[in-house]
Order: C-alpha cells, then structure tokens, then sequence
C-alpha cells in the first residue's frame, strides 16, 4: 500500500526513482510523483491515475539532472485520487518535500495547530502536516533534517512509512518508519530506501531491515539509524536472494500469467532443504522448543484474503495430522472479540507481504496473551516474520500481480510442512505415514505442472462465460476454501458478482441465487479419496442443475461418474484429497485472469486494490 523511494548517490536519481516505482505500483496505483534537489531547489511532478500519466509530464515538463530525490505510487486513503492529494507534499517555504505511506491518525489536530499558526495546507491528505511540521522544527534543531524528523516522528501517531528531502541539504534523504514497511538498499554508486527490495535490487542486492521507530539518514556513501530520539541502532544486514529478472514478466505479458506458470518452481523451492536424508522434516527456522510444542492445546491462524484460504486448507491438514484444534480467523476480526488464546496456542500468521496491518496487529494481540508465534512470510525482513518467535519463509519469488497466486500454493506447501512437523514432534504420526505425505507433496510440483499444460479449455470457458453476471463455487472439505479462493479471484479481476460456498451450505439459504443459464463451479472431491464426500457433491450438482444452473465441474482424470452431471468439465491430476488444493486452485486462476481479460480490465492492478495493505 503506497509504494515508496528514496535514492541519493553519484547516479541520476530520476531513472532509479521511476524504475523502482514501476517495480512498486502493485503497491497502489491511483497517483504517482517524484521530486529531487537539483541547484538548491526542490523540484516536484506529480499525477493522478497510474505511473504513465506522471511518465508522460515528465516528458512534457522533464526534471533538470539530480543525484538525489524520492517518489511515491499512492493507494488513497485521505483524499481522494487527484493531482494535488499525490506525493510528494512540500512545506510552504518550498524546503522540504515528503513522502509517506499509512495513516497518520493525529492528522487533524495537527493539520488545525498548523492553519491557527497561518499555514495554508493544499491538499486533503494526512501526509502533508508532515512537510510543515518538519520546516517549522528545522530552526530549533539548527537546521538539522534528522533531528527535526526526529522531533516530528514523536508527534505522530499512527503508521507511517516517511520519507524526505531538504533543498538545502541536496546529499541527505531522511527516512523514518512506525508499523510500515521501509527497507535499505546499500549500493556502491549511492544508497536506497523503498517499501520493497524489489525497487533497487536492479542495482544492490545487499539491502538492510529497518526495526520499529527508527531514523534512517542516507548519504551516497554511508547510511546511519536511530531511534526517535537520536540514539544510534543497529540494522539487520540481509541479502536478496532472487535477482531483478525475478521481478520482470520474462516473455509474458502479464505478471499474473508469469506467477501462475512459476507455481511448480515456487512450491519445490519451498520444500527444498527441508527434509532431511532420513525423510524426517527439519525445520530450523522453527525454533519453539520439542517441549514447548508437546504441549501446545491449539493452533490458530490468522491472515487476510488468500492467505486466509491458505490457513483454511491448512486446518484440515493440521487437525488430521496432529489432533490440535485449529481456528482459522481473519486477522482484521481476531483482536476485537476476546479470543481464547494464551501459551499453550501456537499462533500462525500467514502473510506473502508480511507486512499486512490486520494481521500484524493479530499478531501483536496474540503476543500480548503470551502465544508462540509462528510467522508463514513470503517477504524477507518484512515484520510480520521480524515480530514472530519462528518463521517459516515459503519461496515464491516476488509477486507482482495484485491478485496472489504462486503464493497460496507455497502457503498451504508451508503450513503442511509445519502440520507434519507438529506431528513428527508431537509423535501424533508413524514416521513412514510423514513420509507417505512427504512423497506426496514433492510430487505436487510435477502435478501443477500438468494442469499448466492443459489450461486452453479452461480460457475457452472463461471467453464464453464473459459475459456472466455471477459465478457461484462450490466445495467440500479442503474444496472449500479453493472455492472461496476461486469466487475471491473473479471478484478481484472480473468485477463480477462470485460467492464460494460449501456445497453442503447451499440448501440452506444460497440456492435462491440459482437462476437459469448461472454457472457454478465445482470442486469435485476425488471418488477414491473420501468417496462420501464425492457422493455427497454428486447430490448437490444435481440439486443446482434442476433449478437450471450450468455445471463446470473441476474433476480429477479417470472421475467418469461426474460425465452425467456437467455441462463442462476441467480435468485435474488425480492426487490425494489434501493435496487437490494445490491443483484445483490453479484452473481457477485461469479462469478468472481470462475471464477478466475478456471483459477488457487490468489483470495485474485490479481497481480499488493493492497487494500489500498497510492500514487497518
Ligand atoms: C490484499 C491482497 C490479497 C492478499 C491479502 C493478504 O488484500 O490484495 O491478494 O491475499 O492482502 O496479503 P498478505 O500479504 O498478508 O498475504
């Protein structure tokens, strides 16, 4: 959510600012603007609408040559999308401009303290108090830009990512972080700041993590960190391990299309090194204590969005394997309704970005009862892993394209090897059973491999079905929550009215949608694996086709006795029941990128979203 960065070195900094934006506008693409210091001057361009609109006035009006500057691709939260509430926001004496992500919850009583002092504020947002605030401290902290950022990060309340410059100090970028992502990027020919590495790791690899409350004061040949009020820290080095092609679309034309084709690769990566020669899993990164998980008495995930479908797989696997209960929640909801959670709950915060504020702050609420925490994180050095006891990082490669797809794969490969892990330790599983699962699952990436090599019926369908007003998914057991995800990815991409539910459920209440000609999709259970369930789905496809509905049944190869009963049938590798997520998700996928193109919208940057989102 709003992408940010900063570079100050020996390059022009302009072609680094757009690059990295570029690389960052899955992060919010509703403005975008840059400003450098160039001759003692602060000189500012900003757009409404996706970074192209601010390309095309930079060509209309170009920036003279800078070493120094910073830029921002926005996900309005105050003010609405226009070319005066974009970033960067500068203070009225034209010294210091200011760039920001979060929310800043204070802004008003601030925002009323500057006008009563005479100030006229431009724009509608939170951000631009900040750009006052810090022009105004400058002559009480002999002009000193740490100092004064200092002073005016301890007034601020709320979250915040910020990031600025100084007319008259053209070899320093300021940066300062609470509860926001900021990262550092340490190069030879300058230094970076951005949300994300993915902004300068065309230039360095070696970046560095921020910690909370902390100044970052960036010179082109040396980067120092302190805390709010001055005291010098210590950062985190890390290296990036993925390289800049990693977050290009090599060859294809979407990012969407690149990341479902890299699901096989995403989940061996994520299996890679973690079973050890006597097939027993190791995980090193999980370092809570045998004793400690002996005596867990619950698990509780917490996530957002797909990442929550992940942990609602997840639960099927765990409770089977290891006989915990497992509550799977939705991290905005968790914090707000007492939940029963205390040492003896392990609770698992999924994340691809890890930065995600609902989650964090579940989280942090967990933390607070006394739970082990367990981080599932996409994003090296992001927080949700630096606050967790444990992490158990998934190897995805960046995602670019707002709507997640080789991360939900690595997510469930991830909490399974967790599930079986807690089972090994727990002694809940005979060692050749975690070894059985543990074959299945490397033989996962092969089968995903499969269903990508037969995906053209399934955007033949998608074409067709264009035109639909609402899609309905049914699932049953782990088919579920692949529903839900199904349902969640058109309404993402396709705009268009799509409900998953289980399928059982649907006589309850939801079959009085059921309209002639709507199509609905189902997740077919496997006729070996739990053959009732499969029956069962038998049942309920025929309930929806005598009220008129067209039947798309996502079935497994060799499934004939679901011939009858659809209208269109996807095939799917036969696979045992708890691994079918991870290939019945995959035509899903398909199905709502094509469908999506069809109706003519922007497959990687959805309207309204943003991958990562920092506020509440
Ligand atoms: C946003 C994205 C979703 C994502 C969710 C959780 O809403 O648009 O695609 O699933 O956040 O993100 P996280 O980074 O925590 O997995």
């Amino acid at each position: 959510m709003c992408g940010i960065v900063g570079y100050v070195g020996q390059k022009q900094a302009l072609e680094i600012i757009v690059a990295g934006l570029r690389r960052m506008e899955y992060r919010g693409y509703d403005s975008a603007g840059v400003a450098v210091v160039a001759d003692g001057k602060l000189e500012v361009r900003k757009k409404a609408g996706k970074l192209v609109n601010l390309e095309t006035l930079l060509g209309a009006d170009p920036l003279p040559n800078s070493t120094t500057g910073i830029g921002h691709t926005r996900w309005a939260t105050h003010g609405g999308p226009t070319d005066r509430n974009a970033h960067p926001h500068v203070s009225s004496d034209d010294r210091i401009a200011v760039i920001h992500n979060g929310i800043i919850e204070n802004f008003q009583s601030l925002r009323a303290e500057l006008e009563s002092s005479g100030v006229i504020l431009e724009s509608e947002t939170d951000t631009e108090v900040v750009a006052h605030l810090i022009s105004k401290a400058l002559p009480s902290v002999d002009h000193d830009l740490p100092r004064a950022m200092q002073a005016v990060c301890s007034r601020l309340e709320g979250a915040f990512t910020l990031v600025v410059v100084d007319s008259e100090q053209p070899d320093l970028v300021v940066g300062a972080r609470r509860n926001s992502p900021l990262v550092v990027g340490l190069g030879t020919d300058g230094n970076f700041l951005a949300s994300d590495v993915a902004a300068f790791v065309d230039h360095t690899r070696n970046a560095m993590e921020l910690g909370q409350d902390q100044i970052v004061i960036l010179r082109a040949d040396s980067v120092v960190v302190t805390d709010f009020s001055g005291n010098v820290e210590q950062a985190k080095p890390f290296t990036i391990d993925w390289d800049a092609s990693a977050a290009e679309k090599g060859g294809f034309d979407l990012f969407m299309q690149k990341e479902i084709s890299e699901q096989p690769k995403a989940v061996a990566d994520s299996l890679l090194g973690r079973i050890d020669e006597s097939h027993r899993i190791k995980l090193d990164e999980f370092n809570l204590e045998p004793a400690i998980i002996r005596d867990l008495k619950k698990v509780i995930v917490v996530a957002c969005g797909t990442a929550a479908h992940a942990g609602m797989v997840a639960k099927y696997a765990i409770e089977h394997w290891t006989h915990l209960p497992v509550d799977v929640e939705l991290a905005s909801e968790f914090r707000y309704r007492d939940p029963i959670v205390g040492p003896d709950s392990l609770v698992i915060a999924i994340s691809q970005s890890g930065e995600t504020m609902d989650t964090l702050m579940a989280l942090r609420h967990a933390k607070e009862q006394g739970a082990r925490t367990l981080a599932i994180c996409n994003t090296v050095g992001s927080t949700i892993p630096r606050e967790s006891d444990a992490v158990i990082y998934t190897y995805a490669g960046p995602e670019i394209a707002v709507a997640s797809t080789k991360a939900f794969l690595t997510q469930i490969t991830a909490t399974y090897l967790v599930g079986l892990f807690l089972a090994q330790t727990r002694g809940t599983m005979f060692e050749d059973e975690i070894r059985s699962v543990l074959a299945e699952l490397n033989d996962m990436p092969s089968q995903v491999d499969l269903v990508l090599d037969t995906t053209e019926p399934v955007q033949k369908l998608a074409r067709k079905l264009a035109s639909a007003r609402s899609v309905l998914f049914l699932g049953r057991h782990v088919g579920y929550p692949v529903a839900l995800e199904g349902a969640l990815k058109l309404k993402e991409l396709a705009y268009m009215h799509a409900e998953g539910f289980p399928a059982g459920e649907l006589k309850h209440g939801p079959i009085a949608l059921i309209e002639p000609g709507i199509p609905v999709v189902v997740i077919v259970p496997s006729p070996s694996g739990r053959a009732v369930l499969h029956d069962k789905m038998i049942s309920n496809i025929q309930e929806v086709r005598a009220r008129g509905a067209q039947v798309i049944a996502i079935a497994e190869e060799g499934d004939e006795s679901i011939v009858p009963f659809a209208d269109h049938i996807i095939r799917i590798p036969a696979v045992p029941t708890l691994m079918q997520p991870l290939v019945a998700v995959v035509p899903l996928q398909v199905f709502a990128l094509e469908m999506a193109r069809e109706r003519g919208h922007d497959v990687d940057q959805p309207r309204n979203l943003a991958k990562s989102v920092t506020v509440e």
